[in-house]
């Protein structure tokens, strides 16, 4: 991943804004209902209240946990998410409790907190031993890691793959088993917690899933439009309904 944070895959920061709406839904859901992640971070807290929210996003975690009146620093490389999160956290009033800092992980530019926390960013990250090691020397308490256990657009895989780029990566393929076993090869034995999570529906009409889908998988060819078109009128279901997905919680005391 370039230092920016953006997919190497993808020229332009349209991917990025797409998936920062789709976390800004995920974000207003969860104010019904917290995400277990949130939950994992609050119970390991100490008395100094205190998170590293590394790859922070538009503030899914940080701002609801800021308004519970944690002090975060928010680690984001895109500057496309940093513009929804500063509007998250101006809107919030927590701007007083949330450092955003513009880099990408690891950087010298965080301090130390109770909490180091990575959601769902690992699956980016070029070497995940050495991300959630330096992870390590920045918490005094716990490092929390979340990731996709099923992946994304699993459900829908046979049905988008004449649409996918030759050796492309998307979003949420890392595997959760490559990533798992990679840290426990490095002697890091975390605590495991498996949940699930609702995704979608994306797009309230046809027209709209197109659209977001032909920028996502650059359909630019009227041929290839017209099979995404089809795609779509043949499966509703992939864009009207909701889907489940599992994700994982892992966490550990760093040592020393
Ligand atoms: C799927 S989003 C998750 C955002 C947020 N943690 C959440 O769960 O809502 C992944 C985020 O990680 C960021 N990211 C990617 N590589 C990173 C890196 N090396 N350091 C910090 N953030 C990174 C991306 O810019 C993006 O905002």
């Amino acid at each position: 991943m370039p230092k920016d944070g953006r997919r190497p895959d993808n020229g332009d920061e349209t991917w990025m804004r797409d998936m920062a709406e789709g976390l800004s839904r995920a974000m207003h859901r969860e104010q019904e209902a917290p995400s277990p992640v949130a939950e994992t971070v609050l119970e390991c807290l100490g008395p100094e209240r205190t998170v590293l929210d590394i790859g922070a996003g538009v503030g899914r975690f940080a701002v609801p946990l800021a308004r519970g009146g944690i002090s975060l620093e928010a680690v984001e490389p895109s500057p496309m998410m940093r513009q929804y999160l500063e509007g998250n956290v101006r809107e919030a009033g927590v701007g007083d409790r949330v450092r955003i800092i513009a880099d990408a992980w690891p950087t010298e530019a965080a301090g130390i907190a109770e909490v180091a926390l990575a959601a769902f960013v690992l699956q980016f990250a070029d070497d995940p031993v050495a991300f959630v090691r330096a992870m390590e020397r920045h918490a005094t308490r716990r490092v929390v890691v979340a990731l996709h256990v099923d992946p994304l657009w699993g459900r829908f895989r046979d049905v988008l793959a004449p649409l996918l780029p030759p050796g492309a990566r998307r979003a949420g393929d890392a595997s959760f088993k490559s990533l798992l076993t990679a840290l426990i090869e490095a002697d890091i034995v975390p605590d495991v917690h498996i949940f699930e999570q609702v995704m979608g529906p994306r797009w309230s009409s046809l027209d709209e899933a197109e659209s977001s889908l032909k920028r996502r998988f650059h359909q630019d060819e009227p041929g290839q439009q017209a099979a995404l078109r089809q795609i779509l009128e043949d499966h509703p279901e992939f864009w009207r309904t909701p889907w489940p997905v599992r994700a994982a919680i892992l966490s550990w005391r760093p040592p020393g």
